[in-house]
């Protein structure tokens, strides 16, 4: 009985000498940025999506900041949900923005629509609220998120999406990425596709087009390689040898969604059959199923689920999250004083189980049964 790990990377030898081969005609060609790969990776992301742009970057962190950018958040006030990665909040902050922090419902573990609600209406802001960076934890798009879209929009708020962990997911018809004004994905080694590191920001405004392309190259905009800065940018552009490997992993983005959808079906099959309740994507017409969040019955702690489990040799991966923002030590002094109490309940009683595109079908069913074993 082999370990059940909870990462993969998933690259065949034939992808692995397909990537080689075109990497050393890279190198030969010296078109290192900005090139041929860059260019057919994003128009390959933005067809998937469904957008009519994508925009690639060195990390989902960057994206974030340019799309807050583009939105003029800077000197406003930005909704996001406690219950996300430090990368959320800090791009808020890091474009001189303030956060109003979201609590999160269980059943999905992203704030619900009354929450917004009460955020918009029942509150004043120093500064005014510009809009909501949303986060689609584990790849579940909330079945209310097209109505907080929509209300969002009727009052003149921008919506964001931090699609991060949801690849592939899809509410309606409509791929994550292309649900609200704006997104960014990251490929983190981690996610359910990678570039090493790198992100892709989708969108469909053809002015905004222009400026995020701007702000990931030194805030140049257009074809000019001289000294002109229009735009506050950075340097944060995806490398040729990055972009690559993107191409690749995108083409086979349907087959690694498929064999995780497998999975989460063969490990949450016996989790129902018990009553365990874990966060349920059956309302999407698709989900990335980056993670699957497996709520934790009264009494069980993640420290003793984790070494209970690793005796089955199973390895418990990282959380969604398991302290949320507003207990971050770093993010002190942020709606001070506040509290969330269904992210302060929830964050540090659930896990995620292993859930790859590499996984046997043997794997899925012998974690599901551990699950069981250790949860009942
Ligand atoms: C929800 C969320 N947002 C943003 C990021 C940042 O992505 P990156 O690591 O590519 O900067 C992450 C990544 O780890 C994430 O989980």
């Amino acid at each position: 009985m082999s370990a059940i790990k909870p990462f993969y990377f998933d690259l065949t030898d034939p992808e692995i000498e397909t990537f080689l081969d075109q990497a050393r005609e890279i190198l030969k060609s010296g078109s290192l940025i900005l090139g041929a790969h860059t260019r057919a990776f994003e128009a390959a992301f933005a067809r998937y999506v469904g957008t009519q742009y994508a925009v690639s970057v060195n990390s989902g962190s960057s994206g974030l900041e340019i799309l807050l950018r583009l939105k003029h958040a800077e000197n406003t006030t930005v909704l996001t949900p406690t219950n996300t990665n430090f990368a959320t909040v800090a791009s808020i902050l890091r474009v001189n923005a303030e956060v109003q922090y979201l609590d999160m419902d269980k059943t999905t573990f992203a704030p619900s629509l009354a929450m917004v609600k009460d955020a918009v209406e029942g509150k004043a802001y120093p500064k005014p609220l510009s809009g909501l960076l949303w986060v689609h934890i584990g790849g579940v798009i909330s079945p209310e998120f097209p109505q907080v879209v929509d209300y969002c929009r009727q009052r003149g708020l921008f919506v964001l999406e931090d699609t991060a962990h949801a690849h592939g997911s899809q509410l309606g018809g409509v791929q994550a990425g292309n649900l609200g004004d704006g997104a960014s994905f990251s490929f983190f080694p981690t996610k359910v596709m990678t570039t090493f590191e790198g992100g892709m920001i989708t969108l469909n405004d053809p002015e905004e087009d222009v400026i995020a392309r701007s702000l990931r190259n030194q805030g140049k905009r257009g074809m000019n390689f001289g000294g002109l800065h229009t735009d506050f940018g950075n340097s944060t552009r995806m490398t040729e040898i990055h972009a690559l490997l993107g191409e690749i992993q995108l083409q086979k983005l349907p087959q690694m969604l498929a064999r995780r959808q497998r999975a989460y079906e063969l490990i949450t099959a016996p989790l129902k059959s018990a009553g365990i309740e874990f966060v349920s994507t059956e309302h999407m017409d698709q989900a990335s199923q980056y993670k699957l969040i497996v709520l934790l019955p009264e009494g069980k702690t993640p420290e003793g689920v984790k070494a209970a489990l690793a005796e089955a040799e199973i390895i418990l991966g990282g959380t969604v999250y398991e302290i949320p923002c507003h207990q971050q030590p770093v993010f002190a002094g942020v709606c001070e004083g506040q509290s969330f109490p269904g992210a302060e309940t929830w964050c540090p009683r659930h896990i995620c189980p292993p859930l790859t595109s590499g996984m046997t079908e043997e794997e899925a069913q012998r974690v599901g049964a551990a699950l069981v074993k250790v949860l009942s």
